[in-house]
């Protein structure tokens, strides 16, 4: 089992960034208040795969939101991590090859992907730092 520890101190409000953990990309996104607030005024009774974006953060810091770089239709990576990439329609991100479009809180909104970007586990070692694995 191997994990990978990640300097967030340099992403801004609105960045993300792509690594890897065990071989598969993961994202990291430092959501905008506004971003959250999208995230919760969506019903979860309209999601797909009802998750709210407090289930999917750590207490405390739901303004980091944590996922696997999977598209869960067929496992392409999604854009919408690095600058400039397009977010899809839901301001999230987007997958390309089959038009899977994910919203702020990385949960599935329109497209075939059946489930939303999976939250790996992990856990902050510092303000600035989280262990993932
Ligand atoms: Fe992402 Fe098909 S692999 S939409």
């Amino acid at each position: 089992e191997s994990t990978t520890e990640l300097d967030i101190s340099a992403i801004e409000p609105g960045q993300a960034i792509k690594a890897v953990f065990r071989k598969q990309p993961v994202f990291v996104r430092n959501l905008t208040q506004r971003e959250i607030d999208e995230a919760n005024a969506v019903p979860l009774s309209s999601l797909r795969d009802p998750q709210s974006l407090e289930e999917r953060t750590l207490e405390g810091r739901q303004n980091w939101l944590v996922t696997m770089g999977v598209c869960t239709h067929l496992g392409c990576v999604p854009l919408g991590a690095a600058e400039g990439e397009p977010r899809g329609e839901f301001g999230g991100y987007f997958c390309p090859c089959h038009g899977s479009h994910y919203d702020t809180a990385a949960r599935i909104r329109k497209g075939p992907a059946p489930t939303n970007l999976e939250v790996p586990d992990y856990e902050f070692t510092s303000d600035t730092t989280i262990l993932i694995g």
